[in-house]
Formats: C-alpha cells, structure tokens, sequence
C-alpha cells in the first residue's frame, strides 16, 4: 500500500483534484489523503467546489488562510512539515501554481519525499507573477512532471529537467469539465439572471478579475473598469467579484461605479457548475485567470485575456484566447471586433480528451509497482 498526499489550497486546485481523487481511489494499493491547506477558505471559494465537484471532504484541513506570501507560504510549510513527519507520506501530489504547491513541494523536497506535479511545465516567463515563481520551484524539485502541452515540456527541457521525469498526459481540469458539461447545462442561472439563455450562446459577457498585477494598482483597475464601462453599453456583463477585487474597488472608491453600471451584473464569487453554465453559453469572456483561457478554448467561446502574457500559449495558437493586457483601447477594440465580426473559434489541443488523470494515475501504479501498463498515451 502507498500513502499519497493530495495536496489542495485554492480555488483553481479543486477542479484539478477532483478526478484524481476518484481515479485513485480504483486502486487498492493506494491509499489516497486529501491535505487543503486552507488557502481559500470561504464557502464560496472552496467548499461549495467540494460539493459541485464531489470531491471527497479533505482527511486534513491545515487552515493556514490568507497572509503575505510569506505569511502565507511559511504557514502551510511549518504546518505542512508536521503532518508528513508523523503520516510518513510516500508521494506528495500538488497541482497548479498557487502558494500550497510551492509550500509543499519545498516541503517534501527537503523530506526526501518523492513529488508529482500536475500541471507542469507552464512558463509565462514574467517572474513578477508570483504563479511564475510556484511554478519554476515546483518543477525544480519534482520528480514526475505531468504536462498539459508539449510547449511545456519544452520549457521543462530547456530547465534541464532529465525528459524521463516528463509525462505528457494532457490536462486534469479540461477532464473535469468535460465530466461536468451537461450537469453544468442544467444550471439555471442566466435564466436567473434574466439573461436569455437557450443552451446556445446567449448575448453577454463573462469578466472575472484577480490578479494583483491588475487590482492592486489603481491606475490599472481603473483602465480596465473604463473598458468595461464602455464595453456594457453594448452587451450586458456577468462580473462575478473575487474577495481581492472587491476590497480592491472599495480600496480606490470604484465600487459605487460598478454599482452605477446599468448593464454589469455584480456576483458573489460562483460555484463551479453555474459558473461553467454561465462560460458555455457566454459570447466571450474578459478575464485574467489562468484555467479560464483554457476552459474557454474548450467550450469555443472567444477569450480575452487582460494580461500581457500567457504560460498558456497553446490557448492561443490553437485556441480561442487573445492577450490584450490591461489597456483600455485594446480591451474595447478587441471586445467589439468579436460583437461585429465573432471571435475566434479555435480547436481542441491535441490531446484535451478527457483521459489525463487515467494516464496519470496509470503511470503512478506503474513506477511504484512495476507492473506493465495498457498504453499509457
Ligand atoms: C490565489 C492564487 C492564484 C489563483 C487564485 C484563484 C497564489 C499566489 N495565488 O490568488 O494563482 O489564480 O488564488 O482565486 O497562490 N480571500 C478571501 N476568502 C478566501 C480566500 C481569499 O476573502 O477564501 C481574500 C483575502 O483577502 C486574501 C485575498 O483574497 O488576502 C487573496 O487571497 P490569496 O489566496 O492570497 O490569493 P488569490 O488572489 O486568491
């Protein structure tokens, strides 16, 4: 029997564990524990994906909670740190980027623990993005890297990352929703809304805001709240509000302005199958989230993304995505070029098949246990 960790904090990371969790569980030789650090902790951000997503309620909750990065990441290692002394892990999983996968690959590395890193290999190479630095750190000390596109295993190359370490398996969360589309096409929240909504794509706009690079500073959060001032003139916008931008508009005195717009819908951060249903039918999506440009590209809705970079690039040669940064002309031109003219359309990566987390969970029995795998890709 092998004891593996699963580790999730933030909201981004559920998605991604949520078929894992179950696909381990077909093996009886592994004995599966899911560890949240408690990065994100209000219902809303957490445990509402728990009950979307059925994902198994966590053995461990270390509820470190928000802080500085610092803070923050020092938490979950110290805490961290404890619980492998005492449950003796045998392979420590973490997804994604955030501040619990750095924590606890940094964690594990120095316990001699083996570490498996789904998602890896992305590279927006813009080391401001504190994603970027969780990112390169947990590839350093990984010894499985599963990857979502060959771009990264390119990246992971060129790090001097030995290529019998890389595995590419395509991508967990595009498993997810892929298993959730048509539960998702049941939410009733445009309807709700009072947004016609057919199951086909309907007349609005989805916009999601978090990164710090665009709401922490005010000459920034103000350039893209003047896009989408102009943008809501001409189609109604869906802007469910993540916790640091909403302090952030009451920090720089714009929240009376989004108020104040007459065709922007003000939400409380949504639950993984509404906020899917609202994605499938939307006829675009502004956004600077991470996993968006590549759900997006999935679903073929046209993707904006208000960065000006991508560790995503595939989204963008395949996909539906465009970077259009945080400029206010290039957000409106770009917006109503895909109103007058539609957007691009895109087409699946190669491999987005919905068996990722097959092939992960195949190659993990397969080197702990030797035993000859079905193909594995
Ligand atoms: C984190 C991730 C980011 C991911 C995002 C998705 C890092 C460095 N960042 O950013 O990669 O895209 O999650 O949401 O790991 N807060 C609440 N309730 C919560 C959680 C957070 O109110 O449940 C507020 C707190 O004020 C907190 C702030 O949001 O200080 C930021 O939370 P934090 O986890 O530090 O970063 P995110 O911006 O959510």
């Amino acid at each position: 029997m092998k004891k593996i960790f699963n580790v999730v904090g933030a909201r981004p990371n559920f998605m991604k564990i949520a078929l894992l969790m179950e696909e381990l569980q077909k093996y009886p030789e592994f004995q599966s524990v899911l560890v949240h650090t408690g990065q994100h902790y209000d219902d809303k951000m957490s445990k509402i994906f728990f009950e979307d997503l059925d994902i198994p309620k966590p053995h461990v909750d270390l509820e470190i909670g928000s802080g500085s990065h610092a803070e923050q990441t020092a938490g979950i290692m110290a805490a961290f740190e404890k619980l492998c002394l005492t449950e003796k892990p045998d392979l420590v999983l973490v997804v994604g980027d955030v501040n619990s996968t750095l924590a606890c690959s940094v964690v594990a590395s120095k316990l001699c623990i083996p570490i498996a890193h789904v998602e890896a290999g992305l590279r927006s190479r813009d080391r401001t993005m504190p994603e970027e630095i969780n990112r390169i750190v947990t590839d350093a000390f990984s010894d499985l890297l599963f990857t979502t596109s060959k771009d990264a295993d390119e990246n992971l190359i060129a790090e001097g990352i030995p290529s019998d370490k890389i595995f590419f398996v395509s991508n967990a969360m595009i498993d997810t929703l892929l298993e959730h589309k048509e539960r998702a096409a049941k939410s009733d929240i445009a309807q709700k809304l009072g947004l016609s909504n057919d199951g086909t794509t309907s007349h609005y706009a989805l916009l999601t805001l978090h990164r710090p690079s665009n709401v922490d500073e005010p000459e920034t959060l103000t350039a893209i709240i003047d896009a989408i001032d102009e943008i809501q003139e001409r189609i109604p916008i869906v802007f469910p509000v993540h916790p640091r931008t909403d302090k952030q508009l009451q920090l720089f005195g714009l929240d009376r302005r989004v108020q104040q717009m007459r065709n922007l819908i003000l939400l409380k951060p949504q639950g993984y199958l509404d906020f899917l249903s609202l994605l499938s039918t939307a006829q675009m999506v502004l956004s600077d989230s991470g996993g968006l440009q590549e759900e997006s590209t999935v679903l073929g809705v046209p993707c904006l993304t208000l960065r000006e970079n991508t560790e995503r690039p595939v989204t963008v040669w395949e996909g539906t995505n465009t970077i259009v940064g945080s400029d206010k002309d290039r957000i409106i031109k770009t917006a109503f070029g895909i109103l007058e003219k539609g957007g691009k359309t895109g087409r699946l990566p190669e491999y987005w098949d919905g068996k990722a987390v097959e092939r992960i969970v195949k190659i993990l029995h397969h080197l702990f246990f030797h035993s000859v795998p079905d193909s594995i890709v």
